[in-house]
């Protein structure tokens, strides 16, 4: 039996060196190679931060140019994804629809070889199919699943806007597709998460760029992690008023349950990501319905009071906003989770480069507490 210390859950475990970015947890920092999150939420186009984290450089014009023309070739299905998409069940979750169409587009990828390449370039060009592709395929599914029938991609329409489109059938408007692409830039990425290490896992496994995607979308379901933002609404649209927030959580939390959004392994104060979604929740509640704004506000006032939180150094997280943003895009909820997949794709794929260009399997231990050594007994003996 060994004797080293255990590290449950990883927790300040320091298993790799990265480029991508940098989180101070005490003082609520996060930046992108070098860029402050909050110059990126306000000034960045997904698409430029995607090329930041990709290149290690945010483009010029010419770069984003070539960089948003790639990905605009690459969102239509061809004959065989669309098939596809028409053969996944209409039931269950988005998140499980997600997995398997990302898993038949790459059985479907007539340049994927059968055991995988694992190149610099290999995970650019699955990275930049996948981000393309991954909004044209779950938009196609939930309307499918309505009856309605698919909304080709529109050109002209940058990354977020396009999204919307595609899933409401008209063109959103400035408002939304604003509130979204801030969305998407702030999700992008955040270092060593659950679903980034499971796709490190697998890439350091040998496995091909599909795999470190897909092990990478089973984990951010998990409702400690990317599924907390449909949660979070639920909470929300249950609490029903802002009146009623303070005893909603005092209930739950004598019920021992969580609050959804709350809470980060990593920031110990607000997360810095969370004031530029309010910004963006606030101008969509502007220009439609203000209720989840105010529940939202309600919900984080009490947690800005409460002991349970307080002493526990507990605040809202990235999906606190999150939530009532992609609620009033309208996005449904149990999209919400696909959401933050399509903004992760850009931390995924570079984190998967990062793991290919220096590789090594990642295998950890665990302690062996089970029973001593003891005599085999046959079955007849049971
Ligand atoms: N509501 C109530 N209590 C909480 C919450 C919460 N949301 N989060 C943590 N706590 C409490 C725990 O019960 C524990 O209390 P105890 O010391 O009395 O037992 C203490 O705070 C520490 O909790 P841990 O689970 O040890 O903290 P950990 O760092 O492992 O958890 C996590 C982080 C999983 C995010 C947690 O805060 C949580 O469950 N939050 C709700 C789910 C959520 O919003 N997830 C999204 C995170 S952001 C992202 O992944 C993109």
């Amino acid at each position: 039996m060994t004797t080293a210390p255990t590290a449950r859950g990883l927790e300040n475990v320091v298993i790799t060196s990265s480029k991508l970015s940098a989180i101070n947890g005490t003082a609520g920092e996060l930046s992108y190679v070098g860029y402050n999150i909050h110059d990126l939420a306000e000034r960045a186009s997904f698409e430029e931060v995607c090329y930041l984290l990709w290149h290690g450089e945010l483009p010029n014009a010419e770069q984003l140019n070539a960089f948003t023309a790639q990905l605009v070739a690459e969102r239509a299905l061809s004959a065989e994804e669309a098939a596809l998409v028409r053969s996944v069940p209409s039931s269950g979750h988005g998140m499980d629809a997600l997995r398997t169409l990302v898993s038949g587009v790459a059985q479907l990828d007539p340049a994927l070889e059968s055991m995988g390449a694992q190149s610099q370039a290999e995970a650019e060009r699955v990275g930049t199919r996948l981000l393309a592709k991954m909004p044209t395929l779950i938009a196609a599914w939930d309307r499918l699943r309505h009856d309605k029938e698919p909304v080709a991609p529109d050109p002209k329409l940058g990354h977020a806007a396009n999204f919307l489109y595609m899933l409401h059938g008209e063109r959103p408007g400035d408002t939304a597709a604003r509130a979204f692409n801030t969305y998407l830039v702030l999700l992008a990425e955040h270092g060593l998460n659950a679903s980034t290490f499971a796709g490190r896992v697998a890439i350091g496994a040998g496995a091909d760029v599909y795999c470190g995607i897909v092990a990478a979308i089973a984990t951010l379901k998990g409702v400690l992690h990317g599924g907390a933002n449909q949660k979070a609404m639920e909470t929300f649209l249950a609490i029903g008023t802002p009146d009623n927030a303070a005893p909603f959580i005092d209930a739950l939390l004598g019920r021992h349950e969580r609050l959804m959004g709350v809470g980060h392994r990593i920031y110990k104060v607000e997360d810095p990501r969370a004031r530029h979604l309010r910004a963006a929740v606030e101008a969509l509640g502007r220009e439609g319905d203000p209720r989840p704004q105010a529940i939202a506000d309600a919900v984080a006032q009490v947690v800005a009071e409460h002991p349970r939180f307080t002493e526990r150094k507990l605040a809202p997280n990235v999906e606190f906003y999150s939530a009532p943003l992609l609620y009033m895009a309208g996005v449904p909820l149990d999209l919400f989770t696909c959401a933050f997949a399509l903004s992760r794709m850009a931390g995924w794929t570079a984190h998967i480069r990062e793991q290919i260009a220096d590789n090594r399997l990642i295998r950890p231990k665990a302690d062996y507490v089970g029973p001593a050594p003891r005599a085999f007994v046959p079955l007849a003996e049971r």
